[in-house]
């Protein structure tokens, strides 16, 4: 789980190198492709559950699961979500980031900064006799706070050999309650964070889930090990993301 957790990761920082205006979100699922095949690694949405490309990739009011697609070009001001899950020797990690186009706009830095402290938030509850409440808890709070709201509709999963398993990690909660953390449980944590209300909508495709209300969404995921005293992300990067990561700042 460490060495595909780290795959996951390195896909994801070659995307941030080369996502910019102009290019499709077909050309990111061929970057995503090529990257994995090159590691002898393979893209566990190619197929799953008759998902038709390798990568999610979804654009502005787009909650998840977005599919690639030529006609779609990247414009200056969209913000898009690049969900990446690698499955080396049987086993899946699953990381995302949501990243800049060009110049965002107000709205697209908040909800994006919001998500990713929201997955910073969650991560900071991880650790042994901690409950999965709590996580939700932890991002709900800072959510709704800074006025977005959380989607309740797609949840974090266990990940091992199975892609999604349980338990299913809710991005809202109480703390104190739901299941105890154990050490060496491995799951994911990955809120989506919308602007405004938190329901949402899926497309005829039966895959792209929008906002309800057409407002903005981001989402960042890490896959998770539980430790005694905390968790080690399997997907953690040690390069920043470009176009993602210390940009907000550039902006406001
Ligand atoms: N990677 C997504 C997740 O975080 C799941 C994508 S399923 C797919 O759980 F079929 F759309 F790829
Ligand atoms: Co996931
Ligand atoms: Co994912």
């Amino acid at each position: 789980m460490r060495v595909v957790g780290r795959m996951a990761a390195e896909t994801l920082i070659l995307v941030g190198e080369k996502i910019r205006a102009g290019m499709t979100t077909e050309d990111l699922d061929r970057i995503v492709v090529e990257d994995t095949l090159r590691r002898g690694a393979k893209c566990a949405p190619l197929n799953y559950h008759g998902y038709p490309k390798s990568v999610c990739t979804s654009v502005n009011e787009v909650v998840c699961h977005g599919i690639p697609t030529p006609k779609q070009v990247l414009r200056d001001g969209d913000i898009i979500n690049v969900d990446v899950t690698t499955i080396y020797r049987g086993y899946h990690g699953d990381t995302s980031a949501t990243f800049y186009i060009g110049k965002p706009s107000p709205d697209a830095i908040k909800v994006t900064e919001v998500a990713r402290k929201c997955l910073d938030l969650g991560v900071a509850e991880v650790r042994e006799g901690a409950r999965l409440g709590d996580i939700g808890a932890a991002i709900q709070e800072y959510a709704e706070s800074n006025g977005c709201s959380v989607v309740r509709a797609f949840v974090g999963h266990g990940i091992g050999k199975k892609f999604h398993d349980e338990p299913k990690v809710s991005h809202v909660g109480k703390r104190g309650t739901g299941l105890r953390l154990r050490a060496g449980m491995i799951f994911t944590i990955e809120p989506m964070i919308n602007i405004g209300g938190y329901e949402v909508e899926i497309l005829d495709d039966d895959w792209t889930a929008i906002t309800r209300d057409g407002s903005l969404s981001a989402q960042f995921e890490h896959t998770v090990l539980v430790t005694r005293d905390g968790c080690e992300l399997l997907t953690k990067r040690d390069a920043p993301l470009k176009n993602s990561e210390g940009m907000a700042s550039l902006f406001l």
